[in-house]
């Protein structure tokens, strides 16, 4: 995989990025594809007639089908949007206000980020319904059996995530689905971290959306996907107004295009789409297995490497194998004293409750360090990072 590492201009500096579930860093095709957006065909999508505009127009296009190809949708049941937390507002706002009443109940896990938690929160606070916490294990998955504990004939809508951004867990999504449908309640899925992981099929998988951000993926920042049943994407009502998303307007009434259009009003994030294309691209000719082959081993490696070198380590997803985070404390010295040595040697984790506080509190932490890996990490770099983990005891000590 160290091949690819000349793909990233990022790794010219002698930086060690291990924060790549925050965002990943991005490949000179995906910079290139937003540098001659502007250079050469800079205009706006849609609006005229120009031939300039016809061709980014088809260009922003074909990327909605490269979307739909890698989860297998259709081209029609790709939403843009400015990213997962949009993209979550959005069925929660637009969805859930339409099928959630008073009395009703959403469910959600406890170790939701806070973009699939929040939103849900909300829908019910202004509904009057129930916010209902599954019970997960203690690698943070929630099984069906457990989730069909606290479903009901109130229950509207479930909510979870597909890998978790804390512990790295993969959810059944296929067998959660099934549940979820047995109780004709709809399957929201917060995809950030899962679609990175592993191929998915949303027909296959039953799941009635699902939502997630380029950034994750090697793409741009700013544009992100809602992937919606065409049914259910025909049912919702817009809820930001503006240019491009109409059909006609009088002074007496507006109607709206068909879904997705008449859910992207006003002049979307094109050179970002575009990227993201290119970045999906990228993923293809290399291969989601192959990326994930390598960060699994390259996990393996460092775990092991962990336990045996860094005294007083407690890592709380040993058992999370599958992707590559690894989320962990060292015993007295806070997750953020932790990240300030490493960043001293350049080296970015990330620190801190990764925007799941209620999952901090259940683990009854205050915060944790995570490292997550990606195909362009080297096993010499998490050498490095053992080696300056072992010293954070002195370094501490030295500090106070
Ligand atoms: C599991 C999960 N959900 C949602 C989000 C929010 O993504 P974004 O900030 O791209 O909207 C993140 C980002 O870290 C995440 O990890």
């Amino acid at each position: 995989m160290n091949k690819y590492r000349k793909d990233f201009p990022m790794l010219k500096h002698d930086y060690i990025y291990f924060n790549n579930a925050s965002t990943s860093l991005k490949p000179q095709v995906v910079i290139d594809s937003i540098v001659d957006y502007y250079s050469n065909y800079s205009v706006n999508t849609n609006r005229g007639v120009d031939s300039l505009g016809y061709e980014v127009t088809k260009k922003y296009e074909q990327v909605r089908e490269k979307v739909a190809n890698f989860i297998s949708s259709d081209k029609d049941e790709i939403v843009f949007t400015r990213g997962a937390t949009d993209s979550l507002n959005l069925v929660a706002n637009s969805f859930g206000n339409l099928i959630v009443d008073e009395g009703d109940e959403v469910v959600v896990s406890v170790v939701e980020h806070h973009a699939n938690f929040i939103p849900w929160q909300e829908l019910c606070k202004r509904k009057g319904a129930k916010l209902v916490l599954v019970p997960v294990l203690e690698d943070g998955t929630v099984t069906p059996e457990n989730l069909r504990q606290v479903m009901s004939d109130k229950t509207k809508i479930v909510a979870l995530n597909h890998v978790s951004n804390v512990m790295g867990g993969i959810n059944d999504l296929k067998n959660l689905a099934k549940v979820v449908h047995e109780f004709n309640a709809y399957f929201v899925v917060d995809g950030s971290q899962g679609i990175i992981h592993e191929k998915i099929n949303v027909k296959n998988l039953d799941i009635d959306f699902y939502a997630f951000s380029a950034h994750k993926m090697y793409g741009p920042m700013g544009v992100g996907v809602l992937y919606g049943k065409k049914e259910l994407l025909e049912m919702m009502p817009p809820i930001v107004f503006g240019g491009e998303m109409i059909e006609s307007v009088t002074i007496e009434k507006t109607t709206y295009k068909k879904a997705p259009y008449k859910f992207e009003a006003g002049t979307m994030m094109v050179p970002e789409v575009l990227g993201f294309g290119a970045a999906i691209d990228y993923i293809n000719k290399i291969g989601l297995k192959n990326i994930n082959e390598y960060v699994r081993k390259l996990r393996d490696y460092l775990v092991d490497k962990l336990l045996k070198e860094v005294k007083d380590i407690e890592i709380y997803n040993l058992n999370n194998k599958d992707t590559g985070f690894v989320t962990f404390n060292i015993k007295n010295i806070h997750s953020h004293d932790v990240a300030s040595l490493l960043d001293k040697e350049k080296i970015i984790v990330r620190a801190g409750h990764h925007c799941a506080e209620p999952y901090m509190n259940a683990l009854n932490v205050v915060a944790t360090v995570r490292v997550s890996l990606a195909f362009y990490n080297t096993y010499e770099e998490c050498d490095r990072l053992v080696d300056v983990l072992k010293k954070a005891g002195d370094y501490i000590d030295v500090l106070f």
